[in-house]
């Protein structure tokens, strides 16, 4: 079991630091860890957010656990020269097309929810987010009107088996939950959203099953405030997905709270808190470092069949809650290594 650390910018390397400890505490035989650059701090040394180097660890690694990268001091980078460029070239170049991304709130949480608790507690959802396409990867660029303004453009497209493979994972999930899988899209307006929602009614077809629901994403962000119990499993494209999961998060209590797993066809997975380097409070220890340690227990589950210590960091986690483990975005005062101290401390 080689895991790859890549634990990149800002709060990144801190939160990852406590997912190391808690993976270590569990003494698990034969997994290894080799860290790697990666973002603006391998910019900074190389020249390239994802250097050779780091890139061919990620391909040797079993599994990569990844922290956040992004940097106020690249901003103003050419874009392939940036630091968000190294995680969109990790999900392309290892073809982790399946982005998993639970949201679930911890009964201890009910407080922290930016809902009302009779309402945050019903949230227990999983987005499949597809992560390889979109928006995110089409033709882009800058050009100049026939009027001569300056004009900046994104191709946004999808091809069926882009959908299908996706949709696919939405119905494998929604099996192993509770059959209900609403496809999230913009079918109203956009060709793209059409040829998704047709290509996941097609797929249907294999799942009698599961019960398919559609819904324009605009009416989705509504109803996840509304009444995020309606939702067992959405599956949506790469864009809708990163803005309705940050959504979510603040359901459950948090951004410091969501976990991810990007998984390839063979279940390789990259392993990751879905927010960001947070620039605002980098350096000063009060990051939240659970949705990484979180990430951690989902990469024993995904990538090596450890369901038993999974379940053990998550009972963990659950418990250091119980107890009034809070770190500022959960309302208290523990910093980002008291957390994981208390998450060590319930294993
Ligand atoms: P962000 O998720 O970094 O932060 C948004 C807000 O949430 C901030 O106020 C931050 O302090 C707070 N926050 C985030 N994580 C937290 C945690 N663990 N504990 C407590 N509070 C937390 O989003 P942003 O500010 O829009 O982006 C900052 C940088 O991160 C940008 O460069 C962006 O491109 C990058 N980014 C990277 C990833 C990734 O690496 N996968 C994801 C999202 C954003
Ligand atoms: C995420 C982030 C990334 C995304 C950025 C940093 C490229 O927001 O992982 O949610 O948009 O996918
Ligand atoms: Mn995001």
């Amino acid at each position: 079991m080689h895991v790859a650390i890549l634990a990149g910018d800002g709060v990144g390397p801190e939160v990852v630091a406590e997912a190391r400890r808690v993976l270590e505490a569990l003494h698990l035989p034969q997994m290894q860890f080799e860290d790697g650059l990666v973002g603006g701090a391998a910019y900074k040394v190389s020249g390239h957010p994802l250097p050779e180097e780091t890139l061919q660890l990620a391909r040797r690694a079993d599994a990569i656990l990844f922290g956040a990268v992004g940097d106020p001091d690249c901003d103003n980078l050419e874009r392939h020269l940036r630091p968000e460029q190294a995680i969109l070239g990790l999900r392309s170049a290892l073809k982790l097309f399946a982005n998993l991304r639970p949201a679930k709130l911890f009964p201890e949480l009910a407080d922290a929810s930016a809902l009302r608790p009779e309402i945050a507690k019903e949230i227990d959802l999983v987005i499949i987010r597809e992560l390889n396409g979109d928006v995110y990867f089409g033709e882009k660029g800058f050009r100049t009107t026939t009027d001569g303004y300056r004009q900046g453009y994104d191709v946004m497209s999808y091809d069926e088996q882009e959908v299908r493979r996706i949709a696919r994972v939405g119905f494998e999930t929604a099996r192993a939950r509770d059959g209900r899988l609403c496809s999230v899209d913009k079918a109203n307006v956009l060709e793209t959203s059409q040829l998704w929602r047709d290509v996941v009614i097609e797929t249907a077809k294999d799942y009698p099953d599961i019960s398919l629901s559609h819904m324009y994403v605009d009416n989705a962000a509504m109803q996840l405030v509304r009444n995020p119990g309606q939702f067992d499993v959405i599956v949506t494209g790469n864009l809708f997905g990163d803005i309705l999961s940050d959504q979510a998060s603040m359901c459950a209590g948090s951004i410091g709270m969501l976990p991810s797993a990007s998984l390839d066809a063979a279940q390789k997975g990259l392993y990751e808190p879905i927010h960001g380097s947070a620039p605002d409070i980098a350096g000063q220890g009060k990051a939240n470092p659970l949705a990484t340690i979180l990430s951690a227990a989902m990469m024993l589950r995904y990538s090596f069949g450890l369901g038993e210590p999974a379940d053990r960091i998550e009972r963990a986690v659950a418990q250091a809650l119980a107890k009034g483990a809070r770190t500022a975005d959960l309302g208290g005062a523990l910093s980002t290594s008291q957390m994981g101290d208390a998450v060590l401390a319930a294993l």
